[in-house]
């Protein structure tokens, strides 16, 4: 005889598992190619450098083979998780990712089947991005909003939360934190990181010191809005484009994390 409260449990964990969870463990591209058609591509290459022909199979046509839920999941801002057959593991917003034109490419139409990619220079050593090869029409091979993995073996899903949630301001922070920290995810996580999470490209503005710590709030605005008006030829690119709303936003996002510091195996002082 089940008890009631077994009964319940039983119930919860159907109900919970119905629910779409993006959390999916990662599916191997081998395992899905078979019986989707090739497409061939032209893109402008961020790895060779120069204008490339491809084949391969349409990433969200792959995606939505391995999980048919995927586009809830991308309306719940779920992120797609791309590993490289050494573990490297870049991430991008998984609507962004259905939505795009992505293929993951087979093999290189210059070259000969027998031999199907091009070497490239990592390094002191030359490799191939077999197998596969995540790369994007339409993209501008620098947009850090794409990703561009060689050497990709795997997809998986993650949830928001699992992914940035380490990043999250404080929960007493206010609705606009909040806010900026979704479009802090968007915008400025490709190149920066904030309690260590997120890109290098551009510095750290959490830990140790929270930048706005030590640039004054009308520096920091203005330089977000044209970064070239501090830095000559400086790498970031001007978010002047952005509603002053949303740059407001994001500010207070970055302020609020003066009081959430994570700093990891380091002391945060
Ligand atoms: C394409 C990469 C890229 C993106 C996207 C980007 N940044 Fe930057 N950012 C940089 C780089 C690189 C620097 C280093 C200084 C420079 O080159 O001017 C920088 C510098 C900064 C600094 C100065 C930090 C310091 O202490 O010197 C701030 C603040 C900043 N970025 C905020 C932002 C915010 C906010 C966003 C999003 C709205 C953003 N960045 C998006 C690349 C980026």
């Amino acid at each position: 005889m089940i008890r009631p409260a077994a009964l319940l449990l039983i119930l919860f964990s159907i109900i919970g598992a119905a629910r779409a969870d993006p959390s999916a463990p990662p599916v191997p591209i081998d395992s899905l190619i078979a019986g989707i058609d090739r497409v061939t591509v032209t893109v402008q290459d961020p790895v060779y450098k120069t204008a490339k022909r491809f084949e391969g199979y349409p990433l969200a046509t792959l995606l939505r083979k391995a999980w048919p839920e995927v586009d809830a999941w991308a309306a719940e801002g779920a992120e797609l998780v791309l590993t490289a057959v050494d573990g490297y593991a870049p991430s991008m917003d998984l609507a962004r990712a259905l939505s795009g034109n992505g293929v993951v490419a087979t093999r290189d139409l210059d070259r000969a089947p027998e031999d199907p990619w091009e070497p490239f220079a990592k390094g002191a050593s030359k490799i191939t991005p077999a197998p596969y090869y995540l790369v994007w029409t339409d993209v501008a091979s620098d947009d850090p909003h794409y990703r561009w993995p060689y050497k990709l073996a795997q997809l998986s899903v993650t949830s928001f939360g699992q992914r940035y949630g380490g990043a999250a301001p404080p929960p007493a922070s206010g609705e606009r934190a909040q806010r900026g920290f979704r479009l802090f995810v968007q915008n400025c996580m490709p190149c920066h990181a904030v309690n260590q999470i997120g890109g290098h490209t551009g510095p750290e503005l959490n830990v140790p010191k929270n930048v706005t710590e030590y640039w004054a709030q009308h520096h920091l605005r203005a330089f977000i809005a044209a970064p070239e008006s501090y830095r000559l030829r400086s790498k970031m690119p001007s978010f002047g484009h952005l509603p002053e709303t949303d740059r407001n936003a994001i500010l207070s996002y970055l302020g609020a994390m003066k009081k959430r510091k994570v700093c990891g195996d380091a002391p945060c002082r």
